[in-house]
């Protein structure tokens, strides 16, 4: 029999067919294997998934018949007679799941390519930790390389066996505040599987299938607290065309998952599984590798939000460093860092410089509301931030000041001659200005003003490893001397700027948590109420950057009261961090 006059979809093609299929072969090597085309390859296996065939897609697209479309694939659009159009949509279904109040609920969700072959290590390892968590796993699929008149829904795609019952093709509401967005089907070389997704479920949590690891703060009014849109990363192996297109992509692929949580008051938190090559991951101190998870594993470092010391959160000092931060003493252990037991901690903006910033110290509305709170005195600042600073250290974590904009602002004070007549502060404007010229005068490059201000408070100078400018931090081979205010040749910084460095960057200061590539951007430990910053929408948030001894990261998005993921640890049997 000639080899192109094969009944598409037939029985006998969908028995010789169906073994490979159930094997979870790909397409492609089901037509290799039986010395097909890859056109009747798919014909049946869609045979043997139900699905309507290419024939009488493009039959129904004509007007011809009305084939039985299966649910959730979009229907094709009336035609003219004679004239093909591409399937169009006019409406999504969202199916809501209600999640139950008083417990905590768990969610692994990654992404697959369509006929494309898993990453069993990752795979083991993610069935098994969603097992150890008694969390649900789901999987969100995307399609490549459909022509124009296939259909691109994701549920017609056609994915590995191992995935069949943990496949998520729909658009759902999990709780009132996350939208998973199974249907989003967006191509695995899009460079920014975010864009446009940010308004999707009206300012909540949006989750995204994708390729990629991304995520962005959704602005809001003040008061309301934050919200991300972020896409998962992947289970399947990297397929892509050899094209440029989809040379990039493979540079961008993305083992990954997102380990999403509904604590019992319906907060929601999520954080990524970041997988190494060989599949396994790190969540905090937890490890699954070979299908095994096991605790207290190190953590190689944890960068902080920007501190800006004189407006810290209560809240989230108390839940990173265990502190009174009307004491500065140390009130419990049962924080963040005392749980993770890091190597190293990034401190950003460590000093606010508020009483004296150059943006209203020519203000006299803002001189007065400093004289009347009685926060005048710079010292006073400059010592209590330094104070802080020694006070959440931790003799087996070294901490690490990166010179930041709002640390540099007492520099910029100091160069400002006009700055001395302020009599309150005059005194300690000449002690630190004798300081420097004495050591422009002894050549000593090595002088900074703000390392030798905050090193006047005992303790200083023992734990803290003070990063200049243009020093660097390399933790893990991940670059961690970047505050982020200082972007290429001086330029304003961006963490869209740094992705060009094709490094792998942690940086800080825009107070809004961000991941774009190989950048992962922390929030902010300080109020996300400044005065200046709530007259309007904004993004800032608080939360840290978790970097394990991989160089994998996690980004931990924290609630304004501290939590950085479902409190109820206790509760299930499963600390997370034990
Ligand atoms: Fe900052
Ligand atoms: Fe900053």
């Amino acid at each position: 029999m000639p080899a192109a006059s094969f009944i598409r979809g037939s029985l006998e093609d969908q028995a010789a067919a169906q073994p490979l299929h159930a094997a979870g072969t790909p397409l492609r090597q089901i037509a290799a294997a039986l010395g097909w085309s890859y056109g009747r390859a798919s014909e049946a296996v869609r045979a043997i998934r139900g699905l309507p065939s290419d024939n009488e897609l493009r039959q129904a697209r004509r007007g011809k018949t009305a084939p039985e479309v299966v649910p959730e694939a979009p229907k094709a659009e009336p035609a003219a007679e004679g004239k093909r159009k591409p399937i169009r949509i006019s409406k999504v279904a969202t199916r809501s799941v209600d999640v139950p109040r008083g417990v905590v609920s768990r969610l692994i969700l990654t992404a697959a390519q369509d006929d494309t072959p898993v990453h069993e290590g990752f795979w083991r390892n993610l069935t098994a930790y969603a097992a150890h968590l008694d969390a649900q796993l789901a999987v969100g699929g995307f399609t490549y390389q459909l022509g124009l008149f296939e259909d691109h829904a994701v549920a017609t795609g056609v994915y590995a066996a191992e995935l069949q019952p943990y496949l998520e093709f729909g658009r759902v509401q999990l709780g009132p505040d996350l939208l998973i967005v199974g249907d989003a089907n967006i191509l695995p070389t899009t460079a920014n599987p975010l864009a446009g997704w940010h308004t999707v479920n009206g300012g909540g949590h949006v989750v995204i299938p994708h390729a990629r690891r991304a995520l962005e703060t959704i602005p809001r009014m003040p008061g309301r607290p934050p919200r991300y849109v972020q896409s998962t990363g992947c289970c399947t192996l990297p397929s892509y065309t050899p094209r440029a297109s989809g040379r990039r992509a493979l540079f961008h692929h993305t083992y990954g998952a997102l380990l999403i949580e509904i604590d019992v008051d319906g907060e929601v938190f999520i954080r990524e599984l970041a997988a190494e090559d060989d599949g396994s991951f790190q969540d905090l101190t937890a490890r699954v590798d070979s299908g095994v998870v096991t605790y207290g594993h190190a953590v190689a470092a944890l960068v902080c939000g920007d501190d800006h010391q004189a407006a810290m959160d209560p809240n989230i000092a108390l839940a990173t460093w265990g502190i009174d931060v009307r004491t500065n003493r140390q009130v419990t252990s049962d924080c963040l860092i005392d749980l993770l037991r890091p190597a190293h901690q990034v401190r950003h903006d460590v000093l606010d410089f508020r009483r004296r910033n150059h943006h209203d110290r020519g203000s006299v509305h803002s001189r007065a509301r400093m004289l009347a709170a009685g926060t005048t005195n710079v010292e006073e600042e400059v010592h209590a931030a330094a104070a802080f600073l020694v006070a959440t250290s931790r003799p087996w974590c070294q901490t690490h000041q990166v010179e930041s904009n709002h640390d540099d602002a007492l520099t910029r004070w100091l160069r400002d001659l006009k700055a001395a007549e302020d009599e309150e502060n005059a005194y300690y404007h000449a002690e630190l200005n004798a300081a420097w010229l004495r050591a422009i005068r002894r050549r000593d490059d090595t002088f900074n003003p703000i390392r030798h201000a905050m090193g006047a408070v005992g303790g200083y100078d023992n734990v803290v490893d003070f990063v200049g400018y243009g020093r660097g931090l390399r933790i893990a081979g991940v670059e961690c001397g970047l505050h982020g205010d200082i972007g290429i040749s001086g330029s304003r910084g961006s963490p869209n700027q740094f992705r060009r460095l094709g490094d792998k960057v942690v940086s800080a200061h825009t107070h809004s948590p961000k991941i774009v590539e190989g950048v992962y951007v922390a929030g902010v430990s300080a109020s996300l109420s400044q005065g200046y910053n709530d007259r309007g929408p904004g993004a800032w948030a608080n939360g840290h950057v978790v970097i394990y001894p991989s160089g994998k990261r996690a980004l931990l998005c924290m609630h304004p009261d501290g939590r950085a993921w479902a409190e109820a640890r206790g509760q299930e049997g499963v600390s997370l961090a034990a």
